[in-house]
């Protein structure tokens, strides 16, 4: 194996060299595996193709199981449908792994939150139906889940809903808390050390990220009180959105909790969307992701710097079709990491990498960050000993969206600005 630091912002690739394709994405931990479930995306199109699992014995090192669970025939998660935010919690009465998703139409006109069940983590999950509530569907969207130190499980809702699951998670049992976050998206909850919960949101602003924030509260019922942000103001929860939070045991045995987000690259979420992952520091009462790591030591919680020999390239650049090549020879197994600027006007840059026998890796790579920031924009798989040419070359495509009334968002330009390459050692 290589490497042995978490590379946030960045895409990862799998044991056979394909993106790890797992967005809006959990952690199950079972047998001492770490198995990875998230959305399962297209470069292009954003309707539901399945929700992946992958497993990983380090958080580092991805393997694709399969298919948790593919599109179905027909029903909420069939054909031209959505799916989204997909989480897994083994249920400890009955043994079972529950996944709760959110399912709608390509408008987001019809949402459900589904429910599934699989015998094992990595299994093939059987999709029961819409998630009820005293006899009727949930019809809401953004969702979360979490399972409390007692086995109690919880599906967290946009706007702040809170509902207690049944002892078999099949149903929701009881609305403990009721909109604690108007406007809130994507919530994600965790118990601190000292009992105290904590639920974070995002703000609406579709694939964007803004600045994310939380509530506490002495039980999951409440009373929540609201705490404002947990990462520095204005950098939009590190160019990120919440999605997860996972108690991450290091290796001295201590477990801190490991906030995990989206940086979201639409349309281009298999080649460009990425992880931000890092522990949250829980300190008088709060808690907060005081720095970013752009890479880190799941181990240690502790930076872990990148390093490697220095390409000396650049290209800055908004026409269509500029490009710059490098060659370089390569006498070890290296990765080659592409540094620049990510900011507002930031597009999609295409790089390529050959050798004598033609192109070896080719991907998108987003340049787009809705706060400005200078470093690591991709990093490429491993790659053999040998003689390589890298080309970087303009697109004149970028990450723009739109908002359900019409707002458009994401990049207002189509900028590929690159300071330089790194064959990385680690
Ligand atoms: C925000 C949500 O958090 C995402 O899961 C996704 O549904 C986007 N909106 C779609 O615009």
């Amino acid at each position: 194996m290589t490497h042995s630091n978490i590379f946030n912002g960045v895409p990862w690739f799998d044991d056979e060299g394909r993106p790890v394709n797992a967005h809006g994405a959990c952690i199950v931990e079972d047998a001492g595996v770490y198995y990875l479930l998230g959305e399962y995306k297209t470069d292009d199109r954003n309707h539901f193709i399945g929700f992946s699992c992958y497993s990983s014995p380090d958080l580092i090192h991805w393997h694709f199981e399969r298919l948790a669970l593919p599109m179905q025939a027909d029903g909420p998660l069939g054909p031209d449908r959505i799916g989204e935010r997909v989480k897994v919690m083994r249920c400890p009465p009955t043994g079972k792994f529950v996944m709760f998703a959110h399912a709608d139409d390509l408008g987001y006109r019809d949402p459900l939150i589904v429910v599934a069940v699989s015998d094992t983590v990595n299994g093939e999950y059987r999709l029961l139906g819409p998630l009820e509530y005293q006899g009727q569907a949930i019809r809401r969207w953004d969702m979360g889940t979490f399972q409390d130190t007692d086995g109690t499980g919880y599906l967290l809702l946009h706007e702040g809903d809170i509902f207690r699951l049944s002892d078999d998670y099949l149903h929701a049992d009881e609305l403990v808390a009721h909109e604690i976050a108007p406007g809130g998206e994507s919530p994600a909850m965790t118990r601190t050390d000292d009992g105290t919960y904590a639920i974070m949101f995002s703000n609406k602003t579709s694939w964007d990220r803004n600045d994310n924030y939380y509530l506490t509260a002495p039980s999951p019922s409440g009373p929540w009180t609201l705490r404002g942000t947990f990462a520095p103001k204005g950098t939009c929860t590190w160019n990120s959105q919440c999605s997860f939070i996972f108690p991450l045991t290091l290796a001295d045995g201590r477990t801190v909790p490991m906030y995990m987000g989206d940086r979201w690259s639409f349309p281009h979420q298999v080649s460009c969307a990425s992880q931000v992952w890092l522990p949250l520091v829980y300190e008088n009462g709060r808690i907060a992701l005081p720095e970013y790591m752009e890479t880190w030591d799941p181990r240690t919680g502790n930076p872990l710097p990148w390093d490697g020999r220095v390409l000396d390239v650049a290209l800055d650049s908004n026409v269509p079709g500029d490009k710059t090549t490098v060659r370089f020879q390569l006498d070890d197994e290296r990765r080659l990491a592409l540094i620049g600027n990510a900011d507002r006007t930031g597009g999609y840059a295409q790089l390529d990498i050959a050798d004598d026998d033609g192109t070896v890796f080719s991907s998108l790579v987003d340049c787009y960050a809705p706060t400005r920031s200078h470093g690591l924009l991709f990093v490429s798989p491993p790659l053999r000993q040998g003689a390589y040419t890298a080309t970087v070359r303009v697109t004149g495509d970028a990450s723009v969206f739109y908002k359900k009334d019409g707002t458009r968002l994401g990049s207002q330009g189509t900028r590929v600005s690159i300071t330089g390459m790194t064959l990385l050692q680690n």
